[in-house]
């Protein structure tokens, strides 16, 4: 007995889908921290560079894979090749994605204990001018605590939970048509303070005027790893988002349109964080806290006249964060799940289940991590460090390498050129409108991307 398999309703809900996937915390929290460490408008020139070199092109290989197998990320390589190299793709990415998820909703559960806390104006309370004492407690405290972290973790996961079991089109679909545009509006909001903001103008230039001074082999391999986990590249999600598309939809184009809307959205969270930043002189390479320390106090510091207007732009502000994460969440969720699902041949509530407990339970440890497993180090870092470099810095360039040279050189190019040119109504005029970019795509995931990412490959190891 076969069973119908799931799929997107419409093509609003597929761009949806697969930008809320993209748009997350990589955006709102990491963007603005890895701009400030890697000078500004120079590193956002790079990372614009290596989302229209390498980032468009894999995901558009993604794509293809996910589309043409139609079954979960681990699987949709196996139909396309038996080599053992090439079958396992899949599976080194969802066993990656997984890995990603299960920090990342810790991190989601600080975003939501920081919206709850701005919300009930404790926040607001803490704020001290020039002196960020108080949120500094406040953070320590709470991520080294045990329970409370634990407990906002799995209010998230559960959130994750209901949105995956509900479904493909009743969950995720309807959830990401909701939830995008509120976060576009929210973001356009934001902004539109942001720039009203006393350091605007110096927020703006650290954007937007390139010093080329500040570029070294460091801000290129930062802007790629940023690019690849922006556009949630190589973990399974878009080729298991794709396994749900229709025959119709235009692969190049919705890569493209992702890609667009994903970098917009990390400008504009540059322009909300940079102008409230250099408005209250916080240190730009404060690093990861700066959304949970510096942020705060830059909020309230910047629109100190008029309170109710800082307790809005910083509830507004996680609220975002919210959003962002959960759109992302479940589409490193859906990944073990799909694959349970379909291998296991299990209801996907239960493949949920099973992958809410794991997530929970590995959730703990890097959560704990923070706090009394602080001792515990892998390769000098604490779990929750090692996690995300593993996956970030290492899986994501590796499998990056394999995509690029199984769909660019193992795969036939007609089943290739045939795949990404077929949509639209009538799919033969869709052909020829499709074919110069599709071969452009093919000649980047064939000569550029291999090159560039084994290079980005080798400065991480220190061996160029
Ligand atoms: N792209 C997401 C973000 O920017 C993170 C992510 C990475 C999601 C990999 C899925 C896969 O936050």
């Amino acid at each position: 007995m076969t069973q119908k398999r799931a799929s997107f309703g419409s093509k609003f809900g597929i761009l949806m889908a697969a930008a809320g996937s993209a748009v997350g915390l990589g955006n709102i929290w990491r963007f603005p921290i890895e701009t400030g460490q890697h000078g500004g408008a120079a590193f956002l020139l790079v990372y614009i560079a290596a989302i229209a070199l390498l980032g468009i092109p894999l995901m558009v290989a993604e794509f293809f894979v996910g589309r043409n197998a139609r079954t979960n990320a681990a699987h949709a390589y196996r139909k396309l090749s038996s080599h053992p190299v090439w079958r396992n793709i899949g599976f080194i990415g969802a066993i990656s994605g997984s890995l990603i998820l299960c920090y990342y909703v810790v991190v989601s559960g600080w975003v939501l204990k920081y919206f709850v806390v701005s919300l009930d104006g404790t926040l607001g309370g803490l704020f001290r001018p020039g002196d960020a004492s108080g949120y500094e407690s406040l953070f320590a405290d709470f991520v080294s605590s045990s329970w409370s972290p634990l407990l906002y973790m799995a209010l998230f996961v559960l959130m994750c939970h209901f949105t995956i079991t509900a479904g493909v089109r009743q969950g995720i679909e309807k959830l990401s048509k909701i939830f995008m545009p509120a976060l576009f509006v929210i973001l356009i909001v934001l902004v539109g303070f942001s720039l009203f903001a006393p350091g605007a103008q110096e927020g703006l230039s650290f954007l937007f005027h390139p010093d080329f001074s500040k570029l070294t082999t460091r801000t290129v391999l930062s802007a790629i790893a940023q690019a690849f986990y922006s556009l949630s590249l190589c973990m399974g999600c878009l080729c298991t988002y794709a396994s749900y598309f229709g025959k119709n939809v235009n692969l190049v184009n919705s890569a493209l349109s992702i890609s667009v809307i994903d970098t917009l959205v990390a400008i504009m969270a540059g322009l909300i964080v940079f102008p409230a930043v250099f408005s209250s002189g916080i240190n730009l390479e404060s690093g990861p806290s700066l959304a949970f320390i510096a942020l705060p106090g830059a909020f309230h510091q910047a629109f100190s006249a008029v309170p109710w207007l800082s307790w809005l732009v910083s509830t507004l502000f996680y609220a975002l964060l919210v959003l962002a994460a959960l759109t992302s969440a479940i589409s490193l969720y859906e990944v073990p799940t799909a694959y349970i699902h379909e291998t296991w041949h299990i209801r996907r509530s239960r493949a949920a289940l099973l992958v809410t407990v794991v997530c929970l339970l590995l959730g703990a440890v890097c959560s704990l991590s923070m706090g009394i497993l602080g001792d515990i180090h892998l390769f000098g870092k604490t779990i929750f460090d090692f996690l995300d470099y593993f996956c970030t810095t290492i899986m994501m360039p590796l499998c990056g390498i394999l995509i690029a040279i199984f769909v660019g050189w193992i795969v036939k190019r007609d089943v290739f050129l045939k795949e990404v040119n077929t949509f639209g109504p009538n799919p033969t005029d869709a052909a020829q409108a499709g074919r110069r970019w599709s071969t452009v795509i093919l000649f980047l995931l064939r000569w550029v991307a291999p090159v560039l990412l084994l290079l980005a490959f080798l400065g991480v190891l220190g061996i160029i």
